[in-house]
């Protein structure tokens, strides 16, 4: 996707560009439609309509329960409300103080399990990955103990592409009864999200990942999961996430799922074609390169490496420089970039870690965007090495 000054967006796991469905959707929900759900009146009816009528369609896409659906401000929030909800709820049922997560999980599942863990009493387990990012289910089952209050497993990871064996953990959780959550927020637009084939009790979406609006998700929590809620007030969501709703996001939320359902068969297979070329070409053209992830389980848009001597700020700004927006996986906050904990956690050198770089693909990628792409990435990789 070229913009106005003919930037190619490489990005897509940052953010999407909204579809014009989802747009469309939302617009008479700002003014002609404005009421609030919660009213009696025929403003307030119509906007009760279109909110469960996105809940139906989450439900439906999610095979659960309208019941079972929360809407929330996006990602980060549903994670936050996932695992405080849940391990505040287990504390207080049997004293369940064991949060098991993984290593390459996103901030918002880490940082609130470090929280728990310095505020309310919970000891974090952090299983390890092998070297291409993956969860081994088996662990997960050795690690589990009686006093475990929730499992928190990433589907698909947002730095290196790679996907989960979601089931089969969740199988291992439901098994032992303890609550299993996953972050799906780069899962939604490609992967199956059946909740009940997966054997997941809470689940996180945020929209504009899926080229949905930015600030809108959604918690799925099956019924009977322990559960506290955090944010108190008119009891909306059934009480679990009090707030009026905003409902002209939920619509575009809703319908930007149709939307990705409808072309998600297409878009797989085109992606998955331009992603293996793009990480072949790279790695035969481009020395001392390496692939970072699972090389085959992983989302059919992403495609993440390293390259040794070369330091990701810069490349990601030169990069920007000449026309291609992509991005690093290590933070530089305080003008002192420190390696991604997720990439250190595949067993990376420092060093190498510093060198990386996340190109991720959407459905406006084109065969003549990559060419442009690998020949601009292998001159810029030269001339930093230089
Ligand atoms: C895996 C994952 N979880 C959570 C989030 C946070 O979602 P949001 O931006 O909707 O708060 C992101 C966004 O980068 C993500 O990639």
């Amino acid at each position: 996707m070229a913009n106005k000054v003919n930037q190619v967006y490489l990005d897509y796991a940052a953010t999407t560009p909204m579809a014009e469905e989802a747009f469309e959707a939302m617009l008479p929900y700002f003014r002609e439609e404005f009421g609030n759900p919660s009213s009696l009146h025929r403003f307030g009816q119509r906007a009760e309509a279109a909110l469960e009528e996105a809940r139906e369609t989450v439900a439906r896409h999610l095979n659960c329960d309208v019941e079972e659906v929360i809407f929330t401000s996006g990602g980060t929030e549903s994670d936050n409300l996932a695992l405080r909800g849940c391990a505040l709820a287990r504390q207080r049922q049997n004293g369940a103080n064991h949060i098991l997560i993984s290593a390459v999980e996103h901030h918002a599942v880490s940082h609130t399990a470090e929280q728990l863990a310095h505020h309310f009493g919970f000891e974090v387990e952090t299983l390890p990955v092998d070297s291409q990012g993956m969860v081994s289910p088996e662990e997960v089952r050795k690690r589990i103990r009686p006093e475990t209050a929730l499992v928190s497993i990433i589907y698909a990871n947002n730095e290196i592409g790679t996907i989960n064996r979601i089931d089969e953990i969740g199988k291992i959780c439901r098994e032992e009864g303890i609550p299993f959550h996953t972050d799906a927020v780069q899962a939604t637009a490609y992967l199956p999200l059946d909740v009940n084939r997966l054997n997941i009790d809470l689940l996180s979406l945020g929209a504009h990942k899926f080229y949905g609006p930015k600030g809108i998700g959604v918690l799925y929590l099956r019924k009977d999961t322990p559960f506290i809620s955090l944010q108190t007030g008119g009891g909306q969501e059934w009480g679990r996430r009090s707030g009026t709703p905003n409902v002209p996001y939920i619509v575009g939320m809703s319908a930007a799922l149709k939307f990705v359902k409808a072309h998600q068969d297409l878009w797989k297979n085109t992606l998955v074609r331009l992603r293996d070329r793009l990480i072949e070409e790279v790695l035969a053209e481009i020395p001392n390169s390496q692939l970072t992830g699972h090389r085959t389980q992983r989302l059919p848009n992403h495609a993440s490496f390293v390259f040794e001597g070369v330091e990701s700020q810069r490349l990601v700004a030169l990069l920007d420089n000449e026309g291609f927006a992509c991005s690093s996986a290590s933070a530089c906050k305080t003008g002192n970039p420190s390696p991604s904990a997720v990439l250190l956690a595949l067993g990376l050198p420092r060093e190498l870690a510093m060198g990386s770089l996340r190109v991720t693909l959407g459905k406006d990628t084109s065969e003549e965007d990559l060419d442009g792409f690998i020949r601009c990435l292998k001159s810029v990789i030269a001339r930093l090495r230089r």
